[in-house]
């Protein structure tokens, strides 16, 4: 048979999907991208990036261009592969659980088209343990799945995929060294382990990242009980002291990775992760109620148009799921307060463009700080909720 679609991506029109799909057309490889989201594939079949995604739209162009981009919405398509990637999300439900039944029925669909000759590598941030029981169940038809977690930061992938080292991990040595042969042709070092420490691997790393904003956050919160700066007391903590220089700045921390990752990790301990619990309490509630009480402290705040000034969940992405800003907007919607809204790159129907929108806010809070919201001249008349401290800046 012949394999004229060397790789198929499932999920490949996703944010993890979508530029490991670029990378590897960019080294010549026929690149199957499949995807429910017929949306995003008809985007980019026309050459447009789904989402933002720095240096995509040129190597899109150029891929499109040598006709190394397939698309489907259908997993019958990877017959035509010999390596499927397995990309699709695996979320939390509302109460912090890992929906791992979602991720691993999805393989009962896929298992109809797999046959012994592929090689299959899943590259969702997965709950420990799914892995072997996919194996396991799978063994007769399959055995050779590798494990090969996504470190990248969201919209810098295609800087960062060459460049960081690749953890590699498989059910046979077939696995691991078919995955080796692939990813080697789009990063430069790859390392070896397990299954279960890449597993641990990925999701501590979340983690561990989540862990830290929080202790910048704790610091946030206990300077603000005080009236103390923030920005100062860190400042002074780091200048002539190594020890203090981990310290990251406060700000919003959220987003679909890091507090879901956390939260699996959670869960999988049976709840034995408290670092990781306290970590969520403080980003994810006790900042967002300081804001809340902030805007409840101005004089007269029901009358005030409350502008949130960057929705995304961080710097320099359009990016909004489980974005903070998001969550604060629907808080002060609820107490029926008049709220308007603003981002550098992510737009709908309601979104002002920024001199309106600094015109007519009273209040802003600065959501996700953009680089250009530095550059900002920002008008003396307004009132200012901003942890990332960059309107005095
Ligand atoms: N976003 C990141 O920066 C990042 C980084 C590292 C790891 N991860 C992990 O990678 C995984 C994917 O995350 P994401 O941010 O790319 O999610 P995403 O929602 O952007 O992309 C997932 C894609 O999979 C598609 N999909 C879902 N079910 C499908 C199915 N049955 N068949 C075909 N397509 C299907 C969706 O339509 C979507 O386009 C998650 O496990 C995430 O934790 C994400």
């Amino acid at each position: 048979m012949s394999f004229n679609r060397t790789l198929s991506i499932i999920g490949g029109a996703g944010h993890v999907g979508f530029p490991l799909a670029l990378a590897f057309a960019n080294k010549n490889y026929n690149v199957n991208i499949i995807d429910l989201n017929q949306k995003n594939l008809n985007k980019i079949k026309k050459g447009i990036t789904p989402f933002y995604e720095l240096g995509a739209e040129k190597i899109l162009k150029k891929s499109l261009k040598s006709k190394k981009l397939f698309f489907s919405n259908t997993l019958e398509s990877i017959k035509l592969s010999k390596y499927v990637i397995i990309c699709i999300g695996t979320p939390i439900n509302s109460k912090m659980q890992p929906k791992t039944k979602v991720f691993y029925n999805f393989f009962y669909k896929l298992f109809k088209y797999i046959n012994k000759n592929h090689t299959i590598i899943i590259r969702s941030s997965v709950f420990p343990g799914i892995i072997e029981k996919i194996a396991k169940k799978f063994k007769s038809q399959n055995n050779n799945i590798s494990y090969c977690p996504e470190r990248i930061v969201q919209s810098k992938a295609l800087i960062e995929l060459p460049i960081l080292p690749q953890i590699i991990s498989g059910t046979s040595d077939k696995a691991i060294s078919d995955s080796v042969n692939l990813f080697k042709k789009i990063t430069k070092k790859i390392m070896i382990s397990t299954i279960k420490e890449a597993e641990i691997i990925k999701l501590y790393s979340n983690a561990n990242r989540y862990i830290n904003f929080a202790i910048a956050n704790q610091l946030y919160l206990l300077c603000e009980k005080q009236n103390v700066s923030f920005e100062r007391v860190r400042n002074l903590m780091q200048i002539g002291y190594e020890r203090n220089i981990n310290l990251p700045s406060a700000g919003f921390s959220a987003g679909p990775c890091l507090l879901k990752d956390t939260m699996q990790l959670r869960s999988f301990y049976r709840g034995n992760f408290e670092l990781g619990l306290a970590a969520m309490k403080i980003n994810e509630r006790n900042i967002v109620d300081l804001i809340i009480k902030k805007v409840k402290d101005i004089k007269n705040y029901k009358t005030k148009t409350i502008g949130l000034m960057g929705v995304a969940f961080k710097a320099e992405t359009d990016d909004t799921r489980d974005s903070l800003s998001i969550k604060i907007i629907k808080k002060l919607m609820r107490i029926k307060l008049k709220v308007i809204y603003t981002d550098e790159y992510y737009s709908d129907r309601k979104t002002y463009e920024i001199k309106t929108f600094l015109n007519k806010s009273d209040v802003i809070i600065i959501g996700a700080p953009h680089k250009k919201y530095k550059k900002i001249k920002f008008p003396k008349d307004k009132k200012y909720i901003d942890i990332w401290n960059i309107v005095k800046k």
